[in-house]
């Protein structure tokens, strides 16, 4: 499954435009063993790759000529042994002409073209590599040995790449959208499926099911777990008690491999406690009046800060914080609660282009990265602009090894009323999860709404 052929060829015209000279290397994947070698991960493409060139298969590799306006396609035709065990396949030219590239090659010839390229002095711009295969391949190609091989790749084409994929087109807003209605049969299943006594793997194995059969994988290991305090939470061996808090953050990839990312946070039993009650509609109040506030313009820091004065105030409001609110939050004393960031963008990755370096998908010249425990973990800070997609996902967490950590170093005890913190040990999580697309005016909540508001919840849960 791909976009029409002319998609592919508009964004390497607008990479080309982009960028002064020299090649442009992208390389596709390969097959990544799992537990020996021909039995292998579920394949994934690599996603500026997907972004460039569309193909779907392994051992694949792009060039782009900056000077020339060429490209080509490096990788082989299938032989007799391969559709034995593969079945029959397209060539690499019938490949190629899916995504508009007219000149296709082995893949034994790109040591040659680029080698070439270096003896005449041109730049070859690679992007930053993240599998083990991939730093082989480019100390094999480029002669640069794997220990430097980070700290050549072309910024240049990192700025270039971020430039282009951080504007989805239509067709890519189209596709996420796809993504985040899969999530929704995902996560309101789970809410019906969140009765004390099951396991949570039970609900995870389900849920990581309707992803496969409605699109592809899902876009990241499923957290789902009754201890949602654990923010990235991938063990799902947990009995479900009543008066828990079950936290489910799972999104799917479209056949295109396009990702939502949505998080939703539910009573085990289906009846929120007033204690739950309360702090979840600190959270929801964070999440839904950050999505209000999103336009094009604003810088998603704001954003972030603002979710953070909404959960300081909301705290302060049921007494688990005291002081003021301003200064607390100025000072970093709501991360104790909220230690991570408001969100980031949302693509072919679900942490958008986070291999090319978050600084440089999320920062710029204007808006840098804050050094302040919580506000540093922040992945998008910059302005927004039409056509981004975004993750909006405040928290609040009781997590009983920060809470004694803090509490011993009698840290912010002007803002933390520690004494009823220490009641709240057993609490867990609370995350709500949305995913944004900025408009020329304003914003839209992607996908079929998924029940949040806590009666929503509630009503959806007694449905089984
Ligand atoms: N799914 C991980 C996150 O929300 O960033
Ligand atoms: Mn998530
Ligand atoms: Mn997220």
């Amino acid at each position: 499954m791909m976009f029409e052929a002319k998609v592919y060829a508009e964004r390497r015209e607008r990479l080309i435009s982009a960028m002064s000279g020299g090649l442009v290397l992208i390389l596709g994947n390969p097959e990544a063993p799992y537990n020996y070698p021909a039995n292998t991960y579920h394949f994934r493409q690599d996603s500026s790759f997907l972004y460039f060139f569309g193909l779907d298969q392994p051992d694949l590799a792009g060039v782009i000529d900056l000077d020339d306006h060429t490209d080509w396609l490096f990788g082989d035709d299938v032989d007799i042994d391969d559709i034995i065990w593969m079945g029959p396949q397209p060539s690499m030219s019938e490949r190629a002409a899916l995504v508009g590239v007219k000149q296709t090659a082995p893949l034994a010839k790109l040591p040659d073209i680029l080698r070439q390229a270096i003896q005449k002095g041109r730049r070859i711009h690679y992007l930053p590599p993240y599998r083990g295969e991939t730093y082989m391949q480019l100390e094999n190609l480029l002669g640069i040995k794997v220990a430097g091989i980070p700290s050549n790749a072309s910024g240049e084409l990192i700025q270039a790449v971020v430039g282009l994929r951080s504007v989805k087109d239509d067709y890519e807003i189209a596709e996420i959208e796809k993504a985040v209605d899969i999530a929704y049969e995902m996560h309101t299943t789970a809410m019906k499926m969140a009765r004390p006594g099951i396991i949570e793997r039970e609900i995870a194995g389900i849920i990581e099911g309707i992803s496969l059969s409605r699109g592809g994988p899902v876009s990241f290991p499923i957290i789902l777990s009754i201890h949602g305090e654990t923010l990235h939470n991938h063990y799902h061996g947990n009995i479900l008690q009543p008066g828990r808090l079950m936290v489910t953050d799972a999104g799917a990839e479209t056949t295109l491999h396009y990702a939502s990312d949505i998080t939703r946070t539910v009573p085990v039993g289906g009846k929120f406690s007033d204690r739950q009650r309360d702090i979840y509609e600190i959270v929801l109040k964070a999440n839904m009046d950050t999505i209000a506030a999103t336009k094009p313009g604003i810088t998603n820091l704001s954003l972030h800060m603002m979710a953070a004065r909404i959960i300081a105030s909301g705290l302060k409001d049921v007494g688990l914080m005291k002081g003021d609110t301003d200064e607390a939050v100025a000072q970093g004393a709501h991360a104790l609660f909220f230690p991570h960031g408001l969100g980031h963008m949302l693509g072919l990755d679900v942490h958008d282009m986070e291999g090319l370096g978050e600084n440089h998908v999320g920062y710029d010249n204007e808006v840098t990265r804050s050094k302040q425990f919580g506000t540093a973990f922040l992945r998008l800070g910059r302005k927004h602009h039409p056509g981004f997609i975004f993750t909006i996902e405040p928290g609040i967490y009781f997590i009983p090894a920060l809470i004694d950590k803090w509490k011993g170093e009698d840290k912010f005890t002007d803002f933390i009323n520690y004494e009823m913190v220490e009641k709240y040990r057993d609490f867990g999580g609370i995350r709500i999860e949305d995913d944004i697309l900025v408009t020329q005016n304003g914003h839209k909540v992607l996908g079929r709404p998924i029940p949040k508001k806590a009666n929503e919840i509630e009503l959806l849960m007694q449905e089984i």
